[in-house]
């Protein structure tokens, strides 16, 4: 079920406190589109940041690689992104809108218009048939002014009204009925105005754009849709200069652009993204253990960084399932509160891309193996992540609603962000108890030093240390000190940890140690 309250508490305060802002809010904004703030733009970082060095630093088996968003347009077709990296769209022949086809139902049962209907629980004993004609001269009116029962009332209502007088109906069922006058229609009605859809058609989601000065055809480009296939194309250079022997990964960090039919749920489907994609090869016979590898490890990386492994599932693909060229695939799921959705897939996508740029390019990309001498295309497995939907599940993950006591130490409700302290924004805020007495002076000093051994650190000295402690638990910063009256005499300070609110007091000049240590 979608907890939709949590989802709207989570993006206010994102908004407020800046970690995320709709692109181009200024001027109404542009959907699909989003800017990450000062808090953001950290915590966005220190997901990637994690990620590299887990992936790449960490290992002895893997190189990294940041190719360009726009690259020559074969590689698309190689890939069989311009042939087939489509989604099927109906438009609503009245408002115009245009909808996933495939997504119709969730965004029929979401939609405002039918969330009004009379009934509520489904399926629907419909004792008061006249209930649903009096939503359609009001409600109805306002929300599906296109829906055949709305705009036709006097030719549908009849019909209808023997139809379901004892019946008891589905909510798709009825929805169906309530559009059932409109001829030649995709059997569904739109989503926002009810009214009648066109059949679906396939849309490219790739966008285009042409470079140079000509805008004709031989001058068309399309920003990457995955960093996937960058990795591919330089797969020989990288084997050329690096001397790497299989197995071995690339890994790439980069943005990716698809124009969604429909973006929902915040930043979880926009239309300029960030992934983190490894490209995994190996010899064809050692797939099957690669792909079993790849899935539990990158499985265990959202654990260790704060994911409960309750709410987080591994969902291998059934065979119809499966892209043509893929042999096994899995996705790593998320319980978000609008729904549990993919967070990331790992893939065995056998020779596939490689035997493609090898045809399409008549570049030979087999590699000779020292060991059997034998020359072969190496078997690929990919784990390909999204940044965003993966900040968007830490965020989710995080934002937890306590009591903690006030200055009187009577229990009042907070907000908290439980951030792993490894991807909290920031990991020190700094307080000086009251402005005077020389605290503000000390507190600067632990903040100056802090900063400069590279603690992303916050200072503050405004209103009352109880508000300056609320502020950093929304920001999730893990470790708050504070210099009182005792700091002065001894150079002693408090150090509160964000979740349990326990104090140790110890030395200022250990603060940077014990930070490191508990943030590593
Ligand atoms: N190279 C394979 C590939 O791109 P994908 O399942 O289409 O596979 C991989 O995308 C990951 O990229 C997804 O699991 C998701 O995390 C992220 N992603 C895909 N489309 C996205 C979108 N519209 N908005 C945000 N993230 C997206």
């Amino acid at each position: 079920m979608a907890d939709t309250s949590l989802m709207e508490k989570l993006t206010s305060l994102c908004k407020r406190r800046g970690f995320i802002f709709q692109s181009s809010e200024i001027y109404g904004g542009i959907n699909g589109f989003w800017d990450y703030g000062p808090l953001g733009v950290e915590l966005k970082r220190n997901v990637k940041d994690a990620w590299w060095e887990d992936n790449v630093h960490r290992r002895t088996d893997m190189v990294g690689l940041d190719c360009s968003l726009i690259m020559n347009p074969r590689v698309w077709e190689a890939s069989g992104h311009l042939g087939g990296f489509s989604d099927p769209m109906c438009t609503c022949r009245q408002c115009k809108k245009h909808f996933r086809a495939d997504q119709l139902e969730e965004q029929i049962a979401e939609s405002e218009w039918v969330q009004s209907l009379p009934w509520r629980e489904w399926p629907a004993p419909v004792e008061r048939p006249e209930e649903l004609q009096r939503w359609s001269r009001k409600k109805g009116k306002r929300l599906a002014p296109n829906l055949a029962l709305v705009a036709r009332t006097d030719a549908v209502w009849p019909g209808l009204e023997d139809r379901l007088r004892g019946a008891t109906v589905e909510r798709l069922d009825l929805i169906r009925m309530l559009a059932s006058d409109a001829k030649d229609t995709y059997e569904l009605p739109c989503p926002s105005c009810g009214g009648d859809l066109t059949s679906p058609r396939q849309f490219n989601l790739m966008f285009k754009t042409f470079v140079g000065a000509m805008e004709d055809s031989s001058s068309v480009a399309y920003l990457r849709p995955e960093t996937a296939q960058g990795i591919f194309a330089n797969y020989k250079n990288v084997l050329d200069t690096s001397r790497i022997k299989l197995p071995f990964g690339i890994a790439q960090i980069g943005k990716s652009f698809r124009n969604e039919i429909n973006p929902r749920n915040y930043t979880f489907r926009s239309r300029e993204f960030e992934q983190m994609e490894i490209e995994f090869f190996c010899r064809p016979g050692e797939a099957e253990e690669w792909f079993t590898y790849w899935r539990d490890a990158r499985f265990k990386w959202y654990v260790d960084h704060g994911l409960q492994s309750k709410a987080l599932h591994l969902r291998d693909h059934e065979g119809d399932e499966l892209a043509h060229y893929a042999k096994a695939c899995a996705d790593i799921e998320y319980d978000f509160p609008f729904g549990t959705s993919e967070l990331e897939g790992i893939a065995n996508r056998t020779d596939y891309d490689l035997r493609r740029h090898q045809e399409f390019s008549g570049k030979d990309l087999t590699y000779f193996d020292d060991e059997s001498k034998e020359r072969f295309l190496p078997w690929v497995i990919e784990p390909s992540g999204g940044v965003d939907r993966a900040t968007l599940a830490f965020l989710c993950e995080a934002y937890t609603e306590d009591e903690a006591p006030d200055e009187k130490g009577n229990p009042k409700p907070r907000t908290l962000m439980r951030f792993h302290p490894r991807l909290a924004p920031v990991k020190l805020a700094v307080f000086p108890l009251v402005k005077k007495d020389g605290m503000p002076e000390f507190a600067r000093r632990i903040f100056d030093e802090a900063v400069g051994a590279g603690i992303p650190a916050f200072y503050d000295e405004k209103g009352a240390v109880g508000r300056r402690y609320r502020r950093q638990d929304e920001a999730g910063t893990p470790l708050c000190v504070t210099v009182d009256g005792q700091t002065i005499q001894d150079g002693t300070v408090t150090i509160r940890d964000r979740d349990t609110l326990k104090q140790d007091r110890i030395a200022a000049d250990a603060v940077a140690t014990y930070v490191r240590e508990r943030i590593s």
